[in-house]
């Protein structure tokens, strides 16, 4: 079991209200984490509705299966990438489903478990598979990729400015097994001063989305959502950085089926951002599929 907190679900109440759970509805969120949406998603839709409840790493299910238990059979849990969303959604009986729910990204219980590597903070393996099916870890790309593929790489998924000097940096300083070493090399090569975030949250944030292939599969998360959302259907998304809000906002302006609610995105009020520190970048857009024509 990780050490971690539990995770503190982002901006629950904008979530539920945009995907208006409501008794007699069926529901997909298709990132469980802790489960601190799916929880809040079934009490809004007592005493009928259900609730489909994707996540890659298993130990989402394990830690969010006690919380969950107590609503029965109107909750379901499965293990999958949410890339195969309409495929488990219809197998499941969750299709058309009336809101489907996206909150991107890790959970603070995998961000605070050292043994996975996630935290730039905490020394353990450079791992950061979500899930066990990933291929590669973050220590095979750190170590494996030359130094022009390397910058590439935190250029594109990290839009990291200095993605240059922080390649070089690391391929002087391999082989680099661990997460807080990476950080410290980032930190060392980069030059940044001491601004209120650390210099390697770009690089991590890098690796992570090349490690779990993350854009790929939000690009298709997206798509299969749309294809199993019924009329008048929501689609609420919760994204933590530029390159998955913009591929949200693009989607959504370039489907036919689907029409933004909210012209400009939901951002946390003052009080959570100042309660959960992990809010304070999301940013939250809804959506509805529009009755074919
Ligand atoms: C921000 S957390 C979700 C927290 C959750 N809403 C809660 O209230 O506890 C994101 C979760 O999505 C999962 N995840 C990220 N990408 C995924 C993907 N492509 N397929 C399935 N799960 C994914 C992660 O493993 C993580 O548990």
């Amino acid at each position: 079991m990780h050490s971690g907190k539990r995770h503190d679900p982002v901006m629950s109440a904008e979530a539920v209200e945009g995907l208006r759970a409501r008794a007699g509805g069926s529901f997909v969120d298709c990132t469980l984490g802790d489960g601190g949406h799916t929880a809040a998603i079934l009490a809004a839709s007592a005493p009928t509705g259900r609730v489909l409840a994707l996540d890659a790493d298993p130990e989402a299910l394990n830690a969010s299966e006690d919380r969950l238990a107590a609503f029965g059979r109107r909750v379901r849990m499965v293990r999958s990438n949410f890339a195969r969303v309409a495929c488990v959604a219809k197998t499941e009986g969750f299709a058309p489903a009336h809101g489907i729910l996206f909150d991107l990204g890790l959970s603070s219980r995998q961000l605070d478990g050292a043994e996975r590597g996630f935290s730039f903070q905490r020394p353990g393996p450079l791992d950061m598979r979500f899930g066990p099916d990933e291929e590669r870890t973050a220590a095979d790309l750190v170590n494996g990729l030359g130094e022009q593929e390397l910058a590439d790489l935190l250029w594109k998924y990290g839009e990291e400015p200095r993605s240059r000097r922080i390649a070089r940096g690391i391929v002087a300083a391999r082989p680099i097994a661990d997460a807080a070493r990476l950080a410290d090399v980032v930190r060392r090569s980069a030059g940044y001063g001491r601004g209120r975030t650390h210099p390697a949250t770009r690089t991590f944030q890098a690796l992570r989305i090349a490690v779990n292939g993350e854009l790929a599969a939000l690009e298709a998360g997206l798509r299969g959502a749309a294809d199993i959302l019924a009329d008048n259907g929501r689609l609420v998304t919760i994204a933590y950085h530029s390159l998955e809000d913009r591929m949200v906002k693009e989607f959504v302006r370039t489907d036919e089926r689907l029409e933004a609610v909210n012209r400009k995105v939901i951002r946390p009020s003052a009080e959570e951002a100042s309660r959960n520190r992990r809010s304070r970048s999301a940013k939250l857009r809804v959506a509805e599929k529009i009755h074919a024509r």
